[in-house]
């Protein structure tokens, strides 16, 4: 069972530190790092570190875009990326070490053309097999419909994949018009697939259960940041809590999340265990400085602490 993980709005994360950040004088920025960026890839990597190779798929361009590739490389990532016109986008993320706080500025992503669409859907088509992991995530490219998660989904319901969806607002509601394999909402996207402005911790079990119930999806894992996941499912609805560790920087947790749930369903673990490595896998990302995810150490030490 392959893992095909499908990134069309990808990033080179650029991370930055300043001593003191205010308007007018020149910034001096260190401590400069850069970081292969967007869910898909990030989901990818971490599968990586947890030992399973995947077919990690994104459009390419320019310089930007031959800098992520080579970040993923060297991280043992192959990159089946399809080259493009359009420069992939970089985004910055700065801290102000006198504040501590962090600034992420996110940058438009590309466009894709007819042709670079014709592509990626090609790549896929030769590569996704009966029964694979289909991973969509993240938001989509600038001129893409809303419904083009669906649309993809439509075109291979044939090879019957497990779809992973991993996305926000109307690209999750659309791409749910289909039943699904998994979907990882936190409550924020939870509370907008209801048409709610928010949902009470019971509401949002209900309707977790509800989108099970329907068939909308065999997993609802619902992520609640700090306070950690609930996942329901046919056998039920299990909660796992976080246990408490240094938080450094929360970028990425959710992908990270995915792909210990992921990993989780691939070994074949109960639905307890696989939140649990879900979270475990998120929590760890946190442990890590800013776009950084989790390391293998850090996410044995997550798992330790929340079986004890
Ligand atoms: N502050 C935190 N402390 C501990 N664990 C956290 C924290 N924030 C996130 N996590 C871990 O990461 C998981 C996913 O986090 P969250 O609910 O914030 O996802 P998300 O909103 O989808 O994140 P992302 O911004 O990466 O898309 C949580 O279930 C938890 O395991
Ligand atoms: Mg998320």
């Amino acid at each position: 069972m392959k893992i095909i993980t499908v990134t069309l709005n990808p990033a080179l994360d650029k991370n930055a530190k300043v001593d003191g950040l205010v308007p007018g004088s020149k910034l001096r920025c260190h401590s400069i790092q850069y970081q292969p960026g967007g869910g898909g890839i990030n989901v990818s990597r971490m599968l990586q570190r947890l030992g399973l190779d995947s077919h990690c798929v994104f459009p390419s361009g320019g310089d930007t875009g031959a800098h992520l590739t080579i970040l993923l490389e060297d991280e043992g990532v192959t990159s089946n990326s399809i080259l493009i016109k359009d420069w992939t986008r970089e985004n910055l993320a700065v801290v102000d070490t006198k504040t501590n706080l962090q600034y992420r500025f996110g940058m438009p992503g590309n466009v894709l053309n007819e042709e670079e669409l014709v592509s990626i859907k090609k790549e896929l088509s030769q590569n996704l097999e009966k029964g694979d992991f289909l991973v969509l995530s993240g938001s989509l490219a600038k001129n893409l419909p809303p419904n083009y998660y669906q649309q993809l989904i439509e075109e291979f319901s044939t090879r019957e994949p497990k779809v992973v969806i991993d996305t926000s607002g109307m690209y999750l509601k659309k791409a749910l018009e289909q039943p699904v394999y998994l979907i990882k909402p936190n409550q924020r996207e939870l509370a907008q697939l209801a048409g709610k402005e928010f949902l009470s911790n019971i509401e949002q079990e209900e309707f977790a259960k509800e989108l099970v119930e329907k068939g909308k999806a065999k997993y609802v894992v619902v992520s609640l940041g700090a306070k950690g996941a609930f996942l329901a499912c046919t056998e039920g609805v299990f909660y796992q809590t976080t246990p408490s560790v240094p938080v450094k920087s929360t970028i990425g947790a959710g992908d990270s999340m995915v792909a210990g749930l992921i990993y989780g369903i691939q070994k074949e673990y109960t639905p307890k265990e696989i939140l649990r490595m879900g979270v475990a896998c998120g929590v760890a990302t946190t442990m890590s400085e800013g776009t950084q995810l989790a390391t293998s150490k850090n996410i044995n030490k997550a798992l330790e602490l929340m079986i004890i």
